[in-house]
């Protein structure tokens, strides 16, 4: 809308010779719906008063039919507030399109989503909740507005923990078919525990994983039982968050590419030798942070976590050509993909602005620090579902009697809109109670509100017809709110911020009740009036459950 305003107006003004103007969303919505400020800038380049600017704007639009009141306000500002008939138009529009009328992309592009990044051979933990979500939420949307996507998982399945894990394997003499997710959880911690105390079974892990990635063909058989057993089990948790991924591949999977770069980092005379080690220097005469170089291939030569992702870049590029990679991790990353990143572009891989950190901050408990359990280790996330499941159940005594599948979209609402409202790169408090509850801004109210007015919808019949007048203030501020999609929508696409939907859609549903808690639908003689509140509400839940689910959140039968 405020584009639509903004193209009215400057043609109108044409005629004034002040070029163009533009338009901004008030911030006084008790005013008016839209402001200019623009007449203080015109008046310095004019050599006028801007309240004389002000003035001559305002003559020239204020009897547009799409306003119903232009104001000028000293010293030289220009409120607008649009008219019903415009405001219906646009809801008509919003209404009737696929997307709720989103405008369609000039240029569609692939983008290729590194989110999740499980390790293998250890269970997901409260460290991958964000990650997933915020990875799974931002492919959503990005594929809303229209692009390609194309997500991976990337599970780590190439470092140290993959040669403890075998050492502890070899030791206990196990066949491939006895290895179990039991046991892989069990043996992981173990060994990496002997290795602190014990240099020769370190030395003895070191030496198998440099052989897993020299291709020995034993340990590469088992590696193979190990991620296999590792994904079955992830799966079952992303299945439970309605999480999936196009893509299984991981760090492994950039073996074949490692030479490939190397070969490129020494045509470009990028390699440098430090200690042994094949460092590429990353740093720029602007930086005013230490940037350390980024390691190559260790003395011993291994590879590492800096190698495998330049060189699962060169993989990614060769095989599906993405114009762009999102990482979502934690923000303890973002040296890492900066060094990354940089030696990416140096190498001539792909430019810089193609790659992008979207990070994320930290879950918290109470005390602030990052959340554990009362043993005081990172929860496991089917943990934290029991968690969140136990405590809803409890709170009132009706939510004992739900059906599986709603409790389940619940929690799943419970942990995902509490984790997605905030912005992506702060840190929040896991506060499992206030999440819970179905007042204030949780996922228990949005679902509440969402329900509510599906009861109305079903119990009253919708001819889906909107007539031209708006009726009071609720109601206008209600349809003021939904037509803010698209500039929400995009606000996140472009931040690949999520909590910009959340938001919204928070937003949406304190005025749709603060709606229909003024207006009583039921019972209404004024059978236009009827059809016209009926028809926002229909649009209000079209909103709200095409937004959920960009949040990933299911709607469930009954609360
Ligand atoms: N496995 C890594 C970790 O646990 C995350 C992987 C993220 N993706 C990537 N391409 N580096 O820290």
């Amino acid at each position: 809308m405020i584009e639509y305003i903004e193209n009215v107006i400057n043609k109108e003004i044409e005629s004034l010779n002040y070029g163009k103007i533009t338009i901004i969303s008030s911030d006084r919505k008790d005013l008016c719906d839209f402001q200019c400020n623009d007449s203080f800038r015109l008046a310095k380049e004019y050599h006028k008063a801007p309240m004389v600017i002000g003035k001559e704007i305002v003559e020239v639009i204020k009897n547009l039919d799409i306003f119903s009141k232009v104001e000028f306000v000293n010293p030289g500002f220009i409120n607008i507030t649009v008219s019903d008939k415009l405001i219906n138009e646009f809801i008509r529009k919003m209404n009737d399109n696929p997307k709720f009328n989103l405008k369609k992309l000039e240029k569609v592009e692939t983008f290729f989503i590194d989110y999740g990044g499980y390790n293998v051979a250890k269970p997901l933990h409260i460290g991958h909740l964000r990650p997933t979500i915020i990875g799974e939420s931002i492919k959503r949307i990005i594929a809303y507005k229209g692009h390609k996507t194309i997500s991976d998982v990337h599970l780590g399945d190439y470092g140290l923990q993959m040669g403890q894990v075998i050492y502890g394997i070899k030791r206990d003499k196990l066949n491939l078919d006895e290895i179990t997710i039991d046991y892989l959880n069990k043996i992981y911690p173990e060994i990496s525990a002997l290795c602190k105390e014990d240099e020769k079974v370190k030395e003895e892990c070191t030496l198998i994983t440099k052989m897993i990635q020299e291709g020995n063909e034993e340990y590469n058989k088992i590696l193979d039982k190990i991620i296999e057993i590792s994904v079955a089990d992830a799966k079952k948790i992303c299945d439970y968050l309605g999480v999936s991924f196009d893509l299984w591949k991981g760090e492994r999977d950039s073996y074949p590419y490692l030479d490939k770069c190397e070969k490129l980092l020494k045509e470009k005379n990028l390699l440098e030798l430090s200690e042994g080690a094949l460092v590429v220097n990353v740093k720029k005469e602007t930086d005013n942070k230490p940037m350390p170089p980024m390691m190559f291939k260790k003395s011993n030569g291994a590879y590492v976590y800096d190698s495998t992702d330049l060189a699962t870049i060169y993989e990614r590029y060769e095989k599906y050509n993405p114009d762009h990679i999102i990482y979502v991790t934690d923000f303890r990353q973002n040296l890492h993909f900066e060094q990354v990143f940089r030696a990416s572009d140096m190498a001539g891989l792909t430019p810089y602005n193609s790659l992008e950190h979207a990070y994320n901050g930290t879950i918290n408990g109470k005390d602030g620090k990052p959340f554990k359990t009362r043993k005081g280790d990172a929860p496991k996330l089917s943990e934290l579902f029991e968690l969140v499941k136990e405590t809803f159940v409890n709170l009132k005594e009706e939510n004992k009697n739900m059906n599986k599948e709603d409790i389940d979209k619940i929690v799943n609402a419970i942990i995902k809109f509490a984790d997605l409202q905030n912005g992506r790169d702060k840190d929040y408090i896991f506060d499992i109670e206030k999440f819970s509850q179905v007042v204030g801004k949780t996922g228990p109210y949005i679902l509440y509100t969402y329900l509510r007015i599906e009861k109305i919808l079903k119990d009253n019949n919708i001819d889906n017809k909107l007539n031209d007048i708006i009726y009071n203030e609720q109601d206008r501020k209600l349809r003021m709110k939904l037509l803010e999609l698209e500039s929400s929508f995009n606000m996140a696409f472009k931040e690949r911020k999520p909590n910009y939907i959340a938001d919204y859609i928070y937003n949406v549903a304190l005025l749709a009740n603060n709606f229909y808690e003024a207006n009583h639908i039921i019972g209404l003689d004024d059978v236009d009036k009827k059809n016209s509140w009926l028809y926002i509400l229909n649009l209000t839940n079209k909103v709200l459950k095409e937004m959920l689910y960009l949040l990933e959140i299911e709607i469930p039968t009954f609360m």
